[in-house]
């Protein structure tokens, strides 16, 4: 034998090491895997812990996130998990997004971060990847970036923080925080209130505590079958939490030896479950953009899921947690109450159990494994079908002549439902700087009965579409106690935010043959939850008219593809509507070689 053959029989590298992945960067694989192990083993591995399946963990630590503050417990808990079960566990970095500190939206990032992801998975050899995400988009971003490199990929999350308190009254971000902010803009609390609540909303590390959008994504994600089902809820200062980790840490183990891929695991029942989930919660309207672009990375089904899919489950699905922000109480709640496991339980004859998960069960199987005893206590907070906070359609999709292509609306966190059937005058607000100079206006022509009108905030308007779809009520009206509008944009807003909002409006108002940005302060505009009808009550041939003279005019801003740089360029060169995902065209499943 020459001596290549020796090397490759000889030492120590098992078939079964992930080491052996990808072997062709120097041409010769002998020599490739050689010189691999050179440099792996200045880390001061042996050969036999580089014998074993290498599972990967994502790193999504930074100061910059404290959703994420708990990482390095989680890390070391999950390598425990790999090691224990004969595993090589191996930690890496990607990016990571925190709501506030990623400007000008997380959501901007959000692709960004699904291509480290995807990329650093395919790139680095491994059997199989625990991605650690939390804060809204991290989920989103590692689901699709795994999809797509279809590894074995294992989510855990960094779960929920705890709920704070203020004079006896229990707080968390961030529907707290915007309850707050308001009741302070209209002069109902003081400075040194609202001083002490800040120190509060976010009293450990975690993700927001209420049914925002990173428990929604928690929620789907194990609706999916991707992750243990307590991993949806567990705080992130709980030992429950480390003991999912090292937990993932061994599942991980053996989802590598079965070379269980995220392709083969999801169907399209597991999004059909999903979504049944979401609307079950209440859950945050972003997560509707979020499963349509996971769902589009998947080549057996791309395109099958589609707005309607969430309407059409919606009617049949009640809203059953009673959790901020459609409800009063908080993820630890939901957490106490049983979780998923309960919520699963109950919402059992409108699943897909047959549903494969990432155990290699069916998710029909785990609970049968699993029973829940219900007790009073958890049915306040997970209320039985026959007894629904909301009988069913939470989440709304609408449609009409400015919304052609949808519109989604989260009925039940309407404050006043007087407004799901409704007709007003539109006030326009060409986009967020003309909001912010004219919304406190005293002379702005507004009352109650108004629809607020929000252009620019979409996808290729605003990159990112951030989330300014809670559009604040006009100072006057607040302080004379108007505490909902029917408002209406194209962006979209945080999932822990509530009110009568039209959001994700389709086509996007900046692009020129858009419906939607030739609205009028003054026109009607007319909205009918039961209908899902959201209708400009002008002719069809004026807005065709209104449309043309748009394109005739030169000076309406439109978003210069041709001139940016860098990112940017990419994200408004790339980005698709919500309806889609608001994912790149070229990251789809079948998407333009670009
Ligand atoms: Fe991270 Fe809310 S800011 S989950
Ligand atoms: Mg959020």
């Amino acid at each position: 034998p020459n001596a290549e053959d020796d090397y490759d029989l000889n030492k120590a590298i098992a078939s079964r090491s992930g080491l052996r992945q990808g072997l062709t960067s120097y041409g010769d694989a002998h020599f490739s895997l050689f010189l691999r192990k050179v440099f792996i083993k200045a880390l001061g591995y042996t050969d036999d812990a580089l014998s074993r399946p290498i599972i990967g963990i994502i790193n999504t630590y930074s100061s910059y996130n404290p959703c994420h503050a708990n990482v390095p417990q989680l890390i070391e808990a999950a390598k425990r998990g790999v090691q224990l079960h004969g595993g090589l566990a191996i930690d890496f970095p990607t990016i990571t997004l925190h709501e506030s500190f990623a400007h000008p939206t997380s959501m901007f990032l959000r692709n960004l971060m699904s291509m480290d992801t995807e990329e650093m998975i395919r790139a680095q050899p491994m059997d199989a990847c625990i991605m650690i995400g939390g804060c809204d988009k991290t989920v989103p971003a590692q689901l699709m970036g795994g999809i797509s490199a279809n590894k074995p990929v294992l989510p855990l999350i960094t779960g929920p923080m705890m709920p704070g308190s203020h004079r006896g009254e229990r707080l968390g971000a961030c529907t707290d925080c915007r309850n707050n902010w308001a009741a302070y803009r209209a002069g109902q609390i003081d400075m040194e209130d609202i001083s002490a609540i800040n120190e509060e909303l976010a009293p450990t590390s975690g993700t927001c505590g209420v049914m925002g959008t990173a428990s929604t994504m928690a929620c789907v994600t194990a609706a999916l079958g991707m992750m243990p089902l307590k991993g949806a809820s567990a705080p992130a200062v709980s030992s429950g939490r480390l003991r999912i980790a090292e937990e993932t840490g061994a599942n991980a183990v053996s989802v590598a030896q079965a070379k269980r891929t995220p392709q083969e695991v999801l169907s399209k029942e597991s999004f059909l479950n999903a979504i049944t989930v979401l609307q079950a919660i209440g859950g945050s309207t972003n997560a509707v953009v979020h499963i349509l672009a996971i769902a589009n990375r998947h080549p057996e089904f791309q395109g099958e899921i589609t707005l309607q899919t969430f309407d059409d489950i919606g009617r049949k699905t009640p809203l059953l947690i009673d959790l901020k922000p459609s409800g009063d109480n908080y993820m630890t709640d939901f957490h106490n109450a049983g979780g998923m496991l309960a919520l699963l339980h109950t919402l059992r004859p409108l699943l897909h159990l047959n549903a494969m998960t990432i155990s290699g069960k069916t998710l029909g199987q785990l609970l049968d494994e699993s029973p829940f005893r219900s007790f009073q206590s958890s049915q306040e907070i997970i209320r039985p079908i026959s007894n629904p906070l909301y009988p069913s359609s939470s989440l709304v999709v609408l449609r009409g002549n400015i919304a052609p292509n949808g519109a989604v609306m989260k009925a039940s966190a309407s404050k006043d439902r007087s407004l799901l059937k409704h007709s007003g005058p539109a006030v326009v607000f060409e986009n967020s700087a003309d909001l912010a100079k004219r919304i406190d206006d005293p002379d702005l022509p507004v009352t109650k009965d108004s629809v607020l009108v929000l252009k620019s905030i979409g996808p290729v308007g605003n990159p990112g579409m951030p989330e300014a779809g809670l559009i604040p009520l006009p100072r006057k009206l607040g302080s004379l106690g108007v505490t909902d509008m029917l408002r209406l944009s194209d962006g979209r807003m945080s999932g822990t935010a509530g009110g009568t909002i039209v959001l994700h409006i389709s086509p996007e108002s900046a692009l020129q043959e858009s419906p939607y940005g030739i609205v009028r302060t003054g026109d009607i505009i007319t909205c009918d939850v039961e209908a899902r009808k959201l209708q400009l009550e002008v002719s069809d041939e004026e807005i065709q008219q209104r449309i043309a003279e748009r394109k005739a005019n030169v000076s309406i801003e439109t978003p210069d593809k041709s001139t940016r740089r860098g990112y940017r360029a990419l994200y408004t060169r790339s980005v698709n509507q919500a309806e889609e995902g608001a994912d790149f065209d070229f990251l789809t499943a079948n998407g333009a070689n670009w």
